[in-house]
């Protein structure tokens, strides 16, 4: 996403008056950067609904996140098993092949959703942890998290949501969705790149071990004794953190709280059904699982052109796509494509922006005449 002028703002202002390390509160200075971002901390509990402050951990984002949740599950061994929805980005697919457990993969419906039915075959006292996309980064799927949360706690398992697409596309609420840990990034809600959180629940949360270690999270270090840690959250937070980032997010989150997010919501699906009306029109074209349980990410391929080539046309015609994969490897196969290209809409983009898409498919295929070119397979 985009970043709006307040949030830039914020962190120029944050970099000329508060620039200085946090945990050294012994001068003014440093007292101002603590405030930042100790009140990013209650301000993103309060936006996500976690209970409790400590329950917001910084880091560098949802991949952080995921490896951080990894690395505390090192003890598994084949007969456990982690389950994960085929449509996931690699962030919460490597983390987890790295361990011991046993990987298990729930199928997508024909219609591209997730297959509940499945969950509940594969659930199991063997089950320890199901991580799943909140929306995914391809298809734009919305998961049924509440209802992913609580078949996983019948057995005891854990549920992990990768909140990677849903910050920025409207009010979350861990709570009410029963996970166990949420993680995001702030790059696709408005926010900076290089900076995100994780929410877990405290009671897991403090049986957690630290997971990078260094300056800040400890009481007491020694040659001859274990180190002691310092409380949660600050015991996984060792380091200098990106602290202008963290202020760059508090505005985020401030920018968050001041959408109308119903009025959102009917703009962006306006926006989708244009655009799913314009790709119609397009016999060569073909969305991948269009359907209204989506947000406005819209994948499609064009029958005769590769998705770079789309996506290079696009660009000259001023229109930023992704092509490729996705960092979704597993659901190209399972879609039988190489790659796609993938329209994120975004809350700023406007009618007249999804207007341009009509140019820009007709110089698809004026350029594919042009070359001659035969039917691509990929
Ligand atoms: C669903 C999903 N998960 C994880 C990630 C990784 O996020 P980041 O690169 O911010 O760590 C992304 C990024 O595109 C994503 O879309």
């Amino acid at each position: 996403m985009q970043i709006p002028e307040c949030v830039i703002e914020a962190m120029a202002s944050h970099l000329r008056t508060s620039n200085a390390n946090v945990h050294r509160g012994i001068y003014g200075l440093s007292a101002m950067a603590e405030e930042v971002y100790e009140s990013t901390r209650r301000e993103i509990a309060r936006w996500i609904h976690a209970r409790e402050p400590r329950e917001i951990v910084f880091n560098s984002g949802t991949t952080e996140g995921l490896n951080f949740l990894a690395s505390q599950f090192t003890s598994l061994t084949p007969k456990d098993e982690i389950i994960l929805f085929i449509q996931e980005h690699h962030a919460n697919i490597l983390p987890w092949q790295r361990l011991g457990a046993t990987i298990r993969i729930i199928p997508m419906t024909e219609e591209g959703d997730f297959d509940s039915d499945s969950l509940s075959r594969k659930l199991s006292e063997r089950t320890k942890i199901v991580s799943v996309a909140h929306i995914g980064n391809v298809l734009g799927t919305i998961n049924p998290i509440k209802k992913i949360a609580q078949m996983a706690h019948t057995v005891g398992a854990l549920c992990i949501v990768d909140g990677a697409q849903s910050l920025g596309h409207g009010p979350v609420d861990v709570q009410e969705m029963e996970c166990d840990f949420f993680v995001t990034s702030a790059h696709k809600a408005f926010g900076p790149t290089g900076i995100g959180f994780l929410y877990g629940n405290s009671k897991y949360l403090e049986c957690f071990k630290p997971y990078h270690l260094g300056g800040g999270i400890v009481e007491r270090v020694a040659f001859d004794q274990a180190a002691t840690f310092r409380e949660i959250p600050t015991r996984f937070e060792a380091g200098t953190s990106n602290i202008v980032g963290i202020a760059g997010l508090r505005e985020a989150i401030h920018f968050l709280q001041k959408i109308d997010w119903t009025a959102a919501q009917i703009h962006s699906e306006r926006l989708r059904l244009r655009v799913f009306e314009i790709l119609e029109q397009n016999p060569s074209i073909e969305i991948l699982k269009p359907n209204n349980r989506r947000t406005g990410t819209i994948s499609f391929i064009h029958r005769s052109v590769h998705p770079h080539d789309v996506a290079s046309i696009f660009d000259s015609e001023g229109m930023a796509v992704r092509a490729g994969h996705h960092c979704a490897q597993p659901l190209m196969k399972a879609l039988g494509v190489n790659g796609t290209v993938r329209l994120s809409l975004a809350l700023y983009n406007t009618e007249e922006e999804i207007e341009t898409l009509i140019p820009a498919l007709q110089k698809v295929g004026r350029i594919l005449q042009k070359n001659n070119a035969k039917t691509i397979e990929f």
